[in-house]
């Protein structure tokens, strides 16, 4: 297992491995794994020659009164997770190096980035699509895997990548949930037992919800005041129907949707989501 902390050796590690014609598949994570997390590693390292992992919490993504000082930081178990599902080089630049005293360049992604976790979080975009273009200027891959539990996170990427004709096809992955439902998260580490528990209400009001849809149900308001109505035992940061591309809020289930929640419980603010097509095989995309 190979470790890297800038970018400059990175990029001349991958460009050695392409040149040896091995395809590079990549995992960009802030660490604190999770199985999540290791099922887009062994996706990159089935789907690819060689698989690669970044470890980095990136501050630009946190505002001033969130997590970051308190976000997990596990680098040494995180290391032998990736080691154990295949991943050859771990790249985990450090923050100064990352952003220097003078950095002033950011990536702003329209349309796809407001609303949802962009309405609450109005900082949280820009310092991903920054962090996430620095990644892929240094990790040189083919194919960079994300998780659909970061559904918006999975757009506004694929927006930019596709925008600034960058080199690199983005692999949306299944949600890893908890055999109670629970969508798989670094915060969940957060929860007391009893937190915990009431978090079940997230993915609960969602398998409901798809239900409805899978019976016929198009009328987005009322799709929208059932998940509300099951999520009452934790307070609603957002509840919201969008097209599944754009992000952009439905009133009728006509094309694919994403179907998307954010809650804050005392300890941590979670998400979670489910994919609806009305044409598709069953209707649900996950
Ligand atoms: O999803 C995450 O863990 C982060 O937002 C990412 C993509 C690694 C950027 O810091």
């Amino acid at each position: 297992m190979k470790i890297i902390d800038n970018a400059a050796e990175m990029r001349a590690w991958c460009r050695e491995a392409r040149r040896a014609g091995k395809s590079i598949g990549f995992v960009p994570t802030m660490g604190a794994l999770h199985e999540g997390h290791l099922s887009l590693m062994r996706a990159a390292a089935q789907g690819n020659e060689l698989a690669v992992a970044s470890i980095f919490v990136n501050p630009t993504q946190f505002a001033p009164h969130e997590d970051f000082n308190q976000y997990p930081r596990t680098f040494d178990q995180d290391v032998a997770m990736c080691a154990s599902v295949g991943v050859v080089a771990v790249y985990a630049p450090t923050a100064r190096t990352m952003y220097t005293e003078d950095y002033s360049t950011f990536v702003t992604v329209g349309g796809v980035s407001e609303g949802l976790c962009g309405g609450s979080r109005p900082h949280f975009f820009r310092g991903v699509a920054t962090v996430v273009t620095k990644l892929f200027n240094a990790v040189e891959a083919d194919r960079a895997y994300f998780g659909q539990k970061d559904a918006q996170q999975c757009a506004v990427i694929k927006r930019m990548v596709r925008d600034l004709d960058m080199a690199v096809e983005i692999v949306e992955m299944p949600i890893v949930r908890e055999p109670d439902g629970l969508a798989m998260s670094s915060r969940n580490r957060y929860l007391s037992a009893e937190e915990r528990t009431r978090a079940l209400c997230l993915s609960q009001s969602l398998f409901a919800a798809q239900e409805r849809l899978q019976g016929g149900e198009r009328d987005a308001e009322t799709v929208k005041d059932a998940v509300r109505q099951g999520m009452q035992g934790v307070k609603i940061d957002y509840v919201a129907l969008v097209d599944a591309e754009t992000m952009r809020p439905v009133e009728r289930v006509e094309r694919p949707v994403l179907l998307a929640v954010a809650a804050l419980l005392e300890s941590a603010r979670l998400i979670d989501n489910v994919k609806f097509d009305p044409a598709g095989n069953g209707g649900s995309l996950t």
